[in-house]
């Protein structure tokens, strides 16, 4: 059962996640946290960074492993994952660089399979992933694992759907047809994973992925098994739930 928190909006939820993984990184003495890209996550590494500006929290310990990363772009692409953190996150906190992990969209072909075979050996030589944050494509993708990914994915190359292509290249003409992202037995090895969504173009991905049938179909229905999965969703992505675990909470 995936445990679910209702926030009133986007910043309520983005503080109740930054507050995890803060808590997450003061209890730990070697905290390995495993990172999302995307809109919803921007406001959590926000506050993640005001923490730090702050002085509550310190990186210098932590290290990241990011989900995902397209294949074909270099890091330095405005659009690239490797961009993304380091524009929200790694350029603003004492992150060291070599705790921070992203799959190297550049990776020549013939090597991927033993790429992707390290970036899982590094993942387990850290102790593994204590808190993984998630968010959800309106598919029910998780990182980039599509509809149809095994349960038993590890990370690996995946192409990515025409209608995952237009949430995040919109018209550019030369967009990348797949990605690098860990599979989905991967991010069940996290010992807790926190699912972040937020707005009403994401109702109807929560809703599967919460309360409807655990399928592959759905790769996010998946949470439905893990021992410690919560999502923390706005009012407008909650809109479509009914479950008792929701019903009896304040908004
Ligand atoms: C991308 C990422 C996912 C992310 C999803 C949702 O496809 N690979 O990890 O969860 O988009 O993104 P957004 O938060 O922008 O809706």
């Amino acid at each position: 059962m995936v445990k679910v928190e209702v926030k009133s909006n986007f910043e309520e939820m983005s503080k109740k996640a930054a507050r995890e993984v803060g808590k997450e990184i003061l209890v730990r003495q070697n905290p390995v946290l495993g990172l999302p890209t995307g809109e919803t996550p921007k406001g959590m590494y926000g506050l993640l960074v005001k923490y730090y500006e702050d002085g509550l929290i310190d990186f210098s310990n932590v290290t990241t492993f990011n989900l995902d990363e397209y294949y074909g772009i270099s890091k330095d692409h405005p659009k690239s994952f490797h961009s993304y953190m380091k524009r929200h996150l790694f350029e603003k906190v004492n992150l060291s660089r070599e705790n921070t992990y992203i799959p190297d969209g550049k990776t020549p072909r013939e090597e991927i399979g033993d790429y992707c075979k390290k970036y899982e050996k590094e993942i387990v030589r850290t102790g593994g992933v204590d808190l993984q944050i998630l968010g959800i494509g309106s598919n029910g993708h998780i990182g980039f694992n599509e509809p149809g990914s095994s349960f038993d994915s590890r990370t690996r190359l995946v192409e990515l759907t025409e209608e995952t292509l237009e949430n995040s290249f919109g018209d550019s003409n030369d967009p990348p047809g797949e990605a690098i992202t860990m599979g989905i037995s991967t991010i069940m090895e996290a010992r807790k994973i926190i699912l972040l969504t937020s707005g009403g173009r994401k109702k109807r991905a929560v809703k599967r992925a919460i309360e409807g049938p655990i399928t592959e179909e759905c790769p996010g229905s998946v949470l439905q098994l893990h021992p410690d999965a919560t999502a923390i969703v706005d009012e407008k992505a909650a809109e479509g739930l009914g479950s008792p675990q929701i019903s009896g909470l304040p908004k």
